[in-house]
């Protein structure tokens, strides 16, 4: 496995490739981070390589203490792509990616009105800048990402399309610890506490959908399903958002009508924001 520091080293090592699958991470990778490498060694086959790269990117952190804290475990990220046959690492600097003059980035106008979008200002924008600088760098066939991060999902694919950058996109499901908690960088953040109660988002989430399905909750009475979900819960827990969206325009669904919808919610645990989401189908309600 090749470790690529500067940019003039991945043109080389890129030049020496046809089929370039790329996965994007911030890094302290987790099994999560891993399906995604396991997806873009399928779809490299015998042909393709498989390339990571592991950059916190400073723009699209609103709270200045999450850049501060965010983990860096690099001995142990190595050794997993090492293990699940990454081809190439590639840990660009701050200043190679953000010039200390640069005065071009991108601004995203309209999917990041909602969910975290609405309470983070600007973090869509930072992840589109680099998500587009990483792809200008590497010049992959194929980009993975996880459906975890679904609203990121939904505005790198329009990016890419609006821009026409000429690459697939592909989505990758979410992978759960086995109480159902989403896998995140942030869970190692949680309190012991916070840690033991957190599953209870996804266990409201499936609650939610099965009550909508049936035809027993309305989209209207979401919210409270949620909160009262969470209303035994001793961690100290703040809801930052609740809300029922298109799963493409993400534009928030009033009323009950056909197709497929996405309940989605970005929760603090003990003072660490959790997000999670489920499709609710509702040609069944
Ligand atoms: P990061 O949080 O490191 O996530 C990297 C990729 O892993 C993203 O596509 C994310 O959706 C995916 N991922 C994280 N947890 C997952 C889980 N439990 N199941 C499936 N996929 C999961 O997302 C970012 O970094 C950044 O915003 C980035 C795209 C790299 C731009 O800086």
């Amino acid at each position: 496995m090749k470790s690529i520091r500067t940019i003039s080293e991945l043109r080389e090592w890129r030049a020496e490739q046809s089929e370039v699958i790329f996965v994007p991470t911030m890094g302290a990778l987790h099994a999560g981070h891993m399906s995604l490498v396991q997806e873009a060694r399928r779809c490299a086959g015998e042909r393709g390589v498989v390339i990571v790269s592991i950059f916190v990117n400073p723009t699209q952190f609103d709270r200045p203490e999450d850049l501060e804290n965010y983990p860096s475990t690099i001995e142990s990220d190595l050794a997993l792509c090492e293990e699940y046959g990454v081809d190439a690492v590639f840990f660009p600097q701050v200043t190679d990616v953000y010039p200390a003059d640069a005065s071009v980035s991108l601004i995203e106008r309209s999917l990041s009105a909602t969910l975290c979008g609405a309470t983070r200002p600007g973090h869509f924008d930072g992840v589109c800048t680099v998500v587009l600088k990483l792809y200008n760098m590497v010049q992959p066939q194929v980009m993975c990402f996880g459906k975890k991060d679904f609203q990121q999902l939904a505005i790198i694919r329009r990016m890419m399309r609006d821009l026409n950058v000429d690459v697939q996109i592909v989505g990758v499901d979410t992978v759960r610890e086995e109480d159902g908690l989403a896998m995140s960088s942030r869970n190692a953040r949680l309190d012991q506490l916070a840690r033991a109660e957190a599953p209870l988002i996804y266990q409201t989430l499936c609650a939610v959908k099965a009550g909508v399905e049936q035809g027993e909750l309305s989209l209207s009475g979401v919210r409270s399903a949620v909160e009262q979900g969470l209303a035994g819960v001793e961690s100290e827990t703040r809801i930052d958002y609740v809300e029922v969206v298109d799963e493409e325009s993400l534009a928030v669904v009033q009323a009950e009508g056909g197709g497929r919808c996405v309940v989605a919610v970005a929760i603090f645990f003990a003072g660490i924001r959790l997000i999670d989401h489920i499709t609710v189908d509702l040609e069944v309600v």
